[in-house]
């Protein structure tokens, strides 16, 4: 398949280039376009053949539902056939903005859209280059990161050009993601609303505006001291070729540097990620990911993505904080490590 690849200034959109795109997407086709969050695979929501095109781009199980995105708050009300008040209160708030809400859907929903649930995921997205591509094409676009199936999210246009290319109908490349992990997914379908994905707006931003929101706890389940070179458990979420283990304890730098060591006179490439305090305590190939959580948030995906250019065998990872934002990086981390930790 030939890809239109154009690379588009968020701050000075070339609404002429853009047209083209949101041509392709109102022909069913596929165009990969950036969000704050990460880089999306859209077609039309409502047209079953073009989300077809997209599972068969990732290779995703058909049962796994997309998000719905949307450039104009009204269009809900023609998704969902239930929008509650609290649903309403958090759509004013975050939107547009990292924050995806499951509600009741409509009937115009295809199933495949929804892998079959009868509800619909919904997010409009901040991203000035999305929206106006939403709007342009006056369609609403189904999205899911717009990588493998499996592999990290995609942060970067390079990500796409290089993971996607004549996949996809259209690649629209734009800056760097600014948040850098996907959007924070909440369901109004429980009585007390339930969140199933964390992201960089955060269970107590949520309970501020609408009170009581719970989380669903199985999202950091965690196995403890599992041995560094533990057979391969690989669960294929977020996974660089590289395989991923997260360390935390007692004299982590010189325990870590020590299994390095090994490591290299197994001829075993060893890399780490840390925060950027940390990173002069390290052997092997280090990537800093930023001082606070939000920061590391923003890095993670593409540092993975670095150690496999790198040819890097195993992947270090410091166990981050729990805070806030913490815990969806912390959420990503260990889906990427196949919840393998290391705890000396
Ligand atoms: O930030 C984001 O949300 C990005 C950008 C492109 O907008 N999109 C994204 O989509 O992360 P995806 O498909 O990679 O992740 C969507 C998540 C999946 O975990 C999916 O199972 C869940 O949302 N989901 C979608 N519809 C759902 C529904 N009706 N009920 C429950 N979970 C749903
Ligand atoms: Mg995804």
């Amino acid at each position: 398949m030939k890809t239109l690849i154009s690379y588009i200034d968020e701050q000075n959109i070339d609404l002429e280039e853009l047209k083209k795109h949101a041509k392709l997407l109102k022909e069913g086709k596929t165009v990969i376009f950036p969000t704050e969050t990460v880089y999306g695979i859209g077609a039309d929501a409502l047209n079953e053949d073009a989300v077809s095109k997209i599972y068969k781009a990732k290779g995703r199980p058909s049962d796994n539902p997309l998000i719905v995105h949307i450039s104009n708050i009204d269009k809900v009300y023609e998704l969902s056939r239930n929008v509650s008040d609290k649903a309403k209160i958090v759509m004013e708030k975050f939107w547009p903005g990292p924050l995806t809400i499951i509600l009741p859907k409509n009937k115009i929903v295809p199933n495949k859209t929804t892998g079959g649930l009868d509800t619909v995921a919904v997010r409009m997205p901040s991203n000035k280059i999305a929206l106006k591509l939403l709007e342009l094409s006056d369609l609403v676009v189904a999205a899911p990161s717009a990588n493998i199936s499996g592999r990290p999210s995609p942060t970067k246009g390079e990500h796409v050009v290089n993971e996607m290319n004549e996949k996809v109908s259209g690649i629209i490349v734009g800056d760097k993601s600014d948040f850098g992990i996907e959007s924070t997914v909440i369901d109004f379908t429980e009585e007390i609303p339930l969140i199933l994905r964390p992201g960089v707006i955060s269970q107590s931003d949520l309970e501020k505006v609408i009170g009581k929101v719970n989380i669903d706890k199985s999202l950091l389940k965690k196995e403890d001291n599992i041995k560094a070179k533990a057979p391969g458990m690989k669960y294929t979420h977020y996974s660089p070729n590289a395989d991923v283990f997260i360390f935390s304890g007692e004299n982590k730098f010189e325990n870590i540097n020590k299994i390095i060591k090994e490591n290299e006179a197994k001829n075993i490439k060893s890399g780490v990620i840390c925060k950027t305090q940390n990173k002069d305590k390290y052997l092997g190939e280090v990537i800093a990911l930023g001082k606070d959580s939000l920061e590391i948030a923003s890095n993670l995906f593409d540092s993975l993505r670095q150690m496999d250019n790198k040819n890097i065998d195993v992947v270090y990872a410091e166990e981050f904080e729990f805070d806030e934002v913490g815990v969806a990086v912390m959420n990503r981390l260990l889906k990427a490590s196949g919840y393998k930790i290391i705890k000396f």
